[in-house]
């Protein structure tokens, strides 16, 4: 059994902060951000919360995917900024779907977090336990963005995005994943605080893991760069995607990114960027795809999925 992607959704709050907006909170300008980021601007949630943003990509992925509420056995959210500690996010989001079959819980692994609730989708209908997955990326990061921190609060943005995976017999799926709480000081927040974060080391630890898994993962399928249609990765700054496209000596244009409308949205912003792609057609069954993730942990990985 292999878990196919039957639908996607994702959901971005109206109101945004553009980098000119961001000139009149902390030292910084546009061009600073444009060249550094690739960042031009980042939506924040008012009137939202990481429930309610779920809630709507999630919505929006059983309605593309056809698959009624009821049917989903079990549901996964990867947020590290949820409404409350408890209950977890994944019940609240249960609750309003109406999903009433559902197992419900929420993981941690922050912007590595939706390619692990994604793995742990797979083994779980890799097993038999469950057929119908709903795995949901949910953040309000402006909630734990410093407004004071140019370094941190120029990166960051809030959103959603959800899958559905349903058990199938054919379909191919791998996946390697890695964790080093040894460097796990490089990006932090606690429970009572806000975002901290060593730059250049997180820089440097994404432009050489990142390559890394993808090729781990690409040499345990016997596969070739050249052979994956698009590397769908976690939207953190355009110079990390372009420096591993070089890494990879792939065409940028295999690296689809949204990065400039939303910022870092953390474990949101793979399947937001997936829907794009959905939405825009350019997805066509038989594709293969990589998705890649990195994050504080420090957590890193990459899966190969068949559309
Ligand atoms: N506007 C203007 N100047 C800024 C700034 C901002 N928003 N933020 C930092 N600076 C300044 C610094 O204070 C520093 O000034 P100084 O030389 O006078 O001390 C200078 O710019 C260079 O800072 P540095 O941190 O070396 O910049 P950088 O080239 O490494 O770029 C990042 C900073 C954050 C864009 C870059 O390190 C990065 O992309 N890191 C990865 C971050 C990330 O993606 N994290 C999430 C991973 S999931």
């Amino acid at each position: 059994m292999v878990g196919r992607i039957c639908g996607t959704g994702a959901y971005a709050p109206p109101v945004f902060a553009s980098n000119e907006d961001l000139e009149n909170v902390v030292d910084t300008s546009d061009t600073w951000i444009r060249e550094r980021t690739g960042i031009a601007r980042r939506h924040i949630a008012v009137e939202d919360t990481a429930v309610t943003m779920a809630v709507k990509a999630a919505r929006q992925a059983l309605a593309n995917g056809k698959i009624d509420p009821e049917a989903v056995e079990l549901i996964l959210v990867s947020t590290i900024s949820p409404e409350r500690v408890l209950p977890c996010t994944a019940c609240e989001v249960q609750k309003q779907l109406g999903a009433v079959q559902a197992v419900c819980f929420d993981l941690n692994a922050a912007c590595a977090g939706f390619l692990y609730a994604y793995n742990t989708a797979q083994a779980y209908i890799r097993s038999g336990m469950y057929k119908t997955v709903l795995v949901i990326g949910t953040e309000q990061l402006s909630k734990l963005v410093d407004w004071t921190d140019r370094n941190t609060c120029i990166l960051f943005g809030d959103g959603a995005g959800a899958v559905v995976l349903t058990g199938e017999e054919n379909g191919r799926y791998n996946m390697t994943a890695h964790s080093d709480g040894r460097k796990g000081e490089a990006l932090t927040c606690r429970t009572d605080g806000k975002i901290k974060m060593d730059g250049r080391e997180v820089f440097r630890f994404a432009v050489k893991s990142v390559p890394e898994c993808i090729r781990e993962l690409l040499e345990r399928e016997q596969l070739l760069a050249e052979d994956i249609d698009y590397f769908v990765l976690h939207q953190a700054n355009r110079r990390i995607v372009e420096a591993v496209t070089k890494r990879l000596n792939v065409p940028l244009e295999r690296f689809p990114m949204n990065l400039e409308e939303y910022g870092n949205t953390s474990s949101a912003s793979i399947p937001i960027l997936l829907h794009e792609m959905k939405q825009k057609g350019i997805l066509k069954p038989g594709m293969k795809l990589v998705f890649a993730g990195f994050g504080a942990g420090l957590s890193w990985g990459a899966s190969l999925t068949e559309w």
